[in-house]
């Protein structure tokens, strides 16, 4: 387990103070999957956002199911062993180790998250298979530099890396330049690696539902989260060709066979390759 020194002293985009008065992304989002790692002012959160837009719990439920599947297509399908999981959130079923392990036992995973929470239960995503590798980084992920140099000791940069952004990006805001970011990342990786993203979308509700959805979670988060529109979430994808069907919601992006969906999410998500 490595952590993200130059962000340490309270810096502005330095790890998360440990402060459970304030709902924190990773702490909401594990309640709304059915979680047990929560606090008062995070269970809070997610029913005021659920007031207003019920959803929510079908939105995360969806974009847990989308990271499932798209990291079973990049083993099983695009024969990727190498993970770089941005994001991670509170160990859940279903953690990239465990899916990607499950088909090929010599996958290597780096996981990286900020959240004090997280970096606390990160032992449950070190319990790799023998063949394969995991570690956890404790960073921010506008500090590409200390994640890429700490990831090189666990992956081969000179091989294909999957790196997973997902339902982080919309916590980065403009003025932080996500796409610079992405950028970077996708610049120490070989061509034929592959990019994974699920970002929170601004134009799949109504506006109102929309507008209220972001003021109850923006007036009292610890992030701030920035929706984009489809056309936006497009463009981290820039130098890669999309693995089909392309950019959509994540809950139709390759679904499974089984009974109809109750619901549609609020994420747009997609997977591309390389060029
Ligand atoms: C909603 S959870 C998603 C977890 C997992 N990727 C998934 O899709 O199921 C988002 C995670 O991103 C982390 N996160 C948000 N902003 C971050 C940042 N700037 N650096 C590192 N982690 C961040 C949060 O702490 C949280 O654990």
């Amino acid at each position: 387990m490595t952590t993200d020194e130059t962000a340490q002293g309270g810096s502005k985009t330095g790890p998360l103070p440990f402060d459970t008065t304030k709902p924190h992304q990773a702490r909401v989002y594990d309640h709304l999957l059915g979680g047990k790692d929560n606090y008062a002012a995070d269970r809070a959160a997610a029913e005021a956002l659920l007031a207003v837009y019920p959803g929510a719990v079908y939105t995360a439920r969806a974009n847990r199911a989308f990271l499932g599947r798209a990291v079973r297509y990049l083993t099983a399908e695009a024969g990727i062993r190498q993970f770089l999981d941005i994001g991670t959130g509170i160990p859940t079923a279903g953690n990239t180790h465990e899916i990607a392990q499950a088909i090929a036992p010599e996958s290597r995973v780096v996981y990286v998250d900020y959240d004090p929470i997280v970096l606390a239960h990160a032992r449950a995503l070190l319990d790799s298979s023998d063949a394969g590798a995991t570690e956890y980084i404790d960073a921010d992920l506008r500090h590409t530099d200390t994640i890429l140099a700490g990831a090189a000791g666990v992956l081969d940069f000179s091989k294909p890396v999957a790196v997973t952004l997902l339902a982080i990006l919309h916590a980065i805001p403009d003025p932080d330049d996500p796409y610079a970011i992405v950028a970077r990342l996708l610049d120490a990786v070989p061509s034929g690696s592959y990019l994974a993203i699920s970002h929170a979308a601004s134009d799949l509700l109504d506006q109102e539902t929309m507008r209220s959805f972001a003021n109850s979670w923006n007036s009292r988060g610890q992030q701030r989260i920035t929706w984009r529109t489809r056309e936006q979430v497009a463009r981290f994808f820039t130098s890669t060709d999309l693995v089909e069907p392309g950019l959509v919601r994540v809950d139709e992006w390759r679904p499974t066979a089984g009974p109809a969906s109750a619901g549609t999410s609020n994420e747009w998500g997609a997977v591309g390759r390389k060029r």
